[in-house]
C-alpha cells in the first residue's frame, strides 16, 4: 500500500518535472528559428557542407542565365581583371609574397565571396592587402592608388585617420620618459579613469588589451558576483572571438553556459524572468541595424536575402524592457560598446538610447589608434575579491594592460572628445548620415539599380532588392572605382565622421558608377524563375550532390 508521504513526494516530483518542462519549452521558444539561433546544430550542419566549386563553364551561369548573358558577364569580369592586373600590380605582388605565411591573409582572402566562386575570383581579381598611407578620408596602396576609405579600420576610425595620428604622436610624447614600464602606471591613467567614469556613468574601470578581453572580464565578474553560470547573448551578435560569446560556427568547442536568444522578442524576456542560472545579458547595440542577423559578410551573400532596417524607437523600447527585467531578476546588463561607443553619441549607446547598463565595454577607437579594451562597471560588480572570503577571488591580469603608450593615446583621444569641433559633431550626426543614405538610395532607385543601403548612423550595410547569385561581385566594381572595403565587402561600410559633403558626394558617384557597370555587365540579370528561395534550393541540391559524389 502506498503511504500518504508517497503521494506527497510523487506530487512534488510531478510539479518539479512540469516546471522543468515549462522552462525548457520556454527556452526553446526563445531561440531564433534560424540555424544562427541554434549554435550546436549550426556547427553540425557546417561540418557537413562539402567543398565544391564552379568550373569555367558554370562560373557565370550558376543561375541558369542565357549564354549571351554569361558571355557578357565573362567579358565584364575579364575587363575588370585587366584593370586589377594593371592598377594593383605591386600591392598584389607583395600580398602574394606573404600570403603563404600569414594565416589571417589566407583566411580573409578565401572568404571574400561564396566558396563556389572563390578560387576563380582569387585567380583573376587580385587586389592585395597592403596600404602605405592614410590621409583625410583616403588610404593609398603600394601602387599609389588613392581610395576613399569605407573600412573604418574595423570601426576604430571614428574621427578620421589624422585625428588618431595626432593622438598617437601627442600621446607618445607625453609618456616617452616612462617608456615601456608595465605594472606601475603613468600618471595619465588617473585622468583617463576620471573621464571614463564620467562618460560611462560607472564607478570603476579596468583596462585590457582588446575588446574581446574586456567582454571576457565583464562576463567573468558577472558570474562571480551573481554566482550564476550562464550568459545570454542575442542571436547574431558579435562580441569578440572568445568561445563563450561565439558558441556557433567558428568555434570548435561547444559553449554549454551560453544561451543564444531571440533579439527584440518577448519570449526572451520570459526566459530572463523565469530562469535562475542567468548571470548576465550581453547587448551589442549594432544589432539594432539587423536584429538576429549575423554581421553581414559577402562570403555568405549567396542570394539577395540580406536584410537590414533600423528602427530607433523599437530598439529603445526593447532596451528599456531588458533593463527592467534585468533589474527585477538581479541579472547584470552589459552593453558591449566596443563598436558603437563614441560613434553614436559622446556617451555612447547609453546616452543615445537613454538606457543605463550595469557594465559597459569599450575598445577600438578609445585607444586613440592603439589596441585597447576597457570595462567600466558599477563598483560592487567590478570588485575582484570578497572581504569575508579572502580566497574566493576573481582573477584578471594582463601583461600589457594600461600600457603607457596606449594610455597616452587614450588621454589625447578623451581630451579631444571635449573640444568644440568634436562635441559639435554629435547633435547633427544622425541627421547627416540618414540624409546621405536616403539621397544615395534615391539615386539608386532613380537609375533602376537593384541595390540600397541601410544604416545605423555612420555604419552602413548594402542590401539587394532583386534575387541574384552575383551580388558579391559589387565589392570588386567598387574597388575598381576607388572605394576601399574591408574583407567583408559590401556587408559593412564604416564611415569616419570627418567625411564632408564633397567627400561623400564623390563616394556616392563612385558607388552609382560601380553599380551601373555591374548591371551593364549582366550580373543582375534575372528571370521569373530566379527567387531567393530557388537559389537556396539549388545550392542545397548542389551540396547534396557533392556530398554523395
Ligand atoms: C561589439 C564588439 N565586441 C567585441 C569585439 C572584439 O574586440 P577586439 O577585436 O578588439 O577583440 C568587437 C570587435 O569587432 C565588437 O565589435
Amino acid at each position: 500500500m502506498i503511504q500518504p508521504e508517497g503521494y506527497v513526494l510523487g506530487a512534488a516530483a510531478a510539479v518539479g518535472l512540469a516546471f522543468k518542462l515549462k522552462t525548457r519549452l520556454q527556452l526553446s521558444k526563445a531561440k531564433h528559428p534560424s540555424l544562427r539561433g541554434h549554435s550546436r546544430m549550426a556547427r553540425r550542419v557546417a561540418a557537413q557542407v562539402p567543398f565544391y566549386e564552379y568550373d569555367d563553364a558554370q562560373i557565370f551561369r550558376s543561375d541558369d542565365a542565357p549564354d549571351a548573358i554569361a558571355a557578357r558577364r565573362r567579358a565584364g569580369f575579364m575587363r575588370l581583371a585587366a584593370i586589377y592586373r594593371d592598377r594593383f600590380a605591386q600591392t598584389a605582388r607583395q600580398t602574394a609574397e606573404v600570403e603563404d605565411a600569414i594565416s589571417d591573409v589566407q583566411f580573409t582572402d578565401t572568404y571574400r565571396v561564396p566558396f563556389q566562386y572563390s578560387r576563380f575570383v582569387r585567380a583573376h581579381l587580385k587586389g592585395g592587402t597592403f596600404l602605405r598611407e592614410s590621409s583625410g578620408v583616403t588610404v593609398t596602396d603600394l601602387d599609389g592608388n588613392v581610395f576613399y576609405d569605407l573600412t573604418g579600420s574595423y570601426g576604430v576610425n571614428v574621427f578620421g585617420y589624422d585625428f588618431y595620428k595626432e593622438c598617437m604622436r601627442a600621446g607618445a610624447a607625453r609618456v616617452e620618459a616612462l617608456g615601456p614600464v608595465l605594472g606601475a602606471y603613468h600618471p595619465v591613467v588617473a585622468s583617463n579613469v576620471a573621464r571614463l567614469r564620467e562618460i560611462s556613468g560607472q564607478g570603476e574601470v579596468s583596462f585590457h588589451m582588446s575588446g574581446t578581453e574586456a567582454v571576457m572580464q565583464a562576463v567573468r565578474l558577472a558570474r562571480y558576483h551573481t554566482r550564476r553560470s550562464h550568459l545570454v547573448r542575442f542571436c547574431g551578435a558579435y562580441h569578440g572571438w572568445w568561445g563563450d560569446v561565439q558558441p556557433g560556427i567558428g568555434n570548435p568547442s561547444p559553449a554549454p553556459e551560453t544561451y543564444t536568444l531571440k533579439d527584440m522578442d518577448d519570449d526572451s524576456l520570459r526566459v530572463l524572468r523565469s530562469r535562475r542560472d542567468i548571470a548576465c545579458v550581453l547587448v551589442n547595440p549594432l544589432q539594432a541595424l539587423h536584429p538576429n542577423g549575423n554581421a553581414p559578410n559577402d562570403a555568405t551573400l549567396v542570394d539577395s536575402g540580406r536584410g537590414a532596417r533600423y528602427d530607433r524607437a523599437a530598439y529603445t523600447a526593447w532596451l528599456e524592457k531588458l533593463r527592467a527585467v534585468c533589474t527585477e531578476r538581479g541579472i547584470v546588463l552589459i552593453f558591449d560598446e566596443v563598436f558603437v561607443g563614441f560613434r553614436l553619441a559622446r556617451r555612447g549607446a547609453q546616452e543615445y538610447f537613454g538606457v543605463e547598463a550595469d557594465m559597459v565595454t569599450y575598445g577600438k577607437t578609445l585607444g586613440g589608434g592603439l589596441p585597447v579594451g576597457v570595462l567600466c562597471g558599477r563598483k560592487a560588480l567590478m570588485k575582484r575579491f570578497r572581504d569575508d572570503r579572502p580566497s574566493d577571488i576573481c582573477f584578471a591580469r594582463g601583461t600589457f594592460n594600461a600600457h603607457p603608450y596606449v594610455m597616452g593615446a587614450m588621454h589625447e583621444f578623451l581630451e579631444r572628445l571635449d573640444r568644440p569641433e568634436i562635441r559639435d559633431l554629435y547633435p547633427t550626426l544622425e541627421r547627416v548620415w540618414n540624409t546621405r543614405a536616403n539621397a544615395l538610395n534615391e539615386r539608386l532607385a532613380a537609375e533602376g539599380l537593384p541595390v540600397r543601403v541601410a544604416n545605423l548612423s555612420s555604419i552602413w550595410t548594402v542590401c539587394y532588392t532583386q534575387p541574384s547569385r552575383y551580388n558579391w561581385m559589387l565589392q570588386y566594381y567598387l574597388r575598381a572605382e576607388g572605394l576601399a572595403l574591408s574583407w567583408v565587402g559590401t556587408g559593412r561600410f564604416i564611415f569616419s565622421l570627418n567625411y564632408g559633403d564633397a567627400d561623400f558626394a564623390a563616394v556616392a558617384d563612385r558607388f552609382v558608377a560601380a553599380a551601373r557597370a555591374m548591371r551593364d555587365d549582366g550580373f543582375w540579370w534575372s528571370d521569373a524563375a530566379l527567387t531567393n528561395k530557388s537559389i537556396k534550393r539549388r545550392i542545397l541540391h548542389e551540396m547534396v550532390r557533392a556530398r554523395l559524389a
